[in-house]
């Protein structure tokens, strides 16, 4: 069952997702080549509890850290620790808050300095294809019409999606039902209502779909070391399209189709 949220449940959400947008934002700017990831992963905690909020990975199934830092060849769920950032790396920062209950999920992918071409093309690529996916929450529309998006997206630019993680429904929870893979034909499962809160998450690599989870047990890395980026907005599900939760994360203004 999907859960369908009253407007007093939506409101609580959207407290939640304010408070992440603030904490991308207060970390942002340490964003920079020479920074530990431990020091942007301490900053976001002291800004979620600061903000009346709760990591919500830390401790989630034995997650030992409030943010997922993921660099280049890392897709998601990486452990913050003693890696310093890079020039020209592709640095994925994925983070959760609970408050009052409620939760929301978001992630970015963001370029240190001078890029190349080709991760550029694959973070546009990446949030394009998030856009695209979730352009399709609005009732009437049936879940995989958002999964096959995404896919179409990502493939249209000659990247591959990773099959193995998902999306999610999120709200009491971090992770609720349903499931909502980033690839699948049009179409299918259940019908999309009005009030239903999505995280919705492509995770896009340059090579092969393929990834293996590393010996720290959390760190999924693409088997052919290729770059990945990650892409998650916490979305509810309108009549008339999407109600964009954490839409405060976006640096730039952003054009998509509905
Ligand atoms: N945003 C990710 C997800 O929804 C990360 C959660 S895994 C955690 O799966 F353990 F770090 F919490
Ligand atoms: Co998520």
């Amino acid at each position: 069952m999907i859960a369908v949220r009253s407007e007093a449940e939506l409101s609580k959400i959207r407290k939640s997702a304010d408070l992440l947008v603030k904490i991308f934002h207060g970390v942002e700017p340490h964003l920079k080549a020479g920074i530990a990831t431990r020091e942007i992963d301490a900053m976001a905690d002291e800004i979620i509890r600061s903000g009346g909020g709760r990591p919500a990975f830390k401790g989630y199934m034995g997650y030992p850290a409030s943010v997922c830092i993921s660099i280049d060849e890392e897709v998601v769920h990486g452990i913050p620790g003693d890696a310093v950032i890079k020039e020209g790396a592709l640095v994925s920062l994925d983070i959760g808050v609970e408050m009052d209950g409620f939760y929301s999920d978001a992630a970015k992918t963001y370029g240190i300095g001078n890029m190349t071409d080709e991760k550029t093309r694959l973070m546009i690529a990446t949030k394009e294809a998030l856009y695209k996916g979730l352009s399709q929450c609005r009732s009437g529309k049936r879940l995989s019409d958002i999964s096959h998006a995404i896919q179409s997206h990502a493939e249209g630019a000659h990247f591959s999606v990773v099959r193995s993680l998902v999306g999610h429904g999120v709200g009491r929870k971090l992770h609720e039902p349903p499931q909502i893979p980033n690839f699948g034909s049009p179409h299918q499962g259940p019908k999309l209502s009005e009030g239903m809160v999505f995280a919705i998450e492509p995770m896009v690599n340059m090579g092969t779909y393929e990834v293996e989870i590393q010996e720290d047990g959390w760190t999924v890395k693409t088997r052919d070391r290729l770059p990945s980026a990650h892409f998650e907005h916490t979305v509810i599900v309108r009549k008339g399209g999407p109600e964009i939760l954490t839409f405060g994360i976006e640096d730039e203004p952003w054009r998509w189709n509905g």
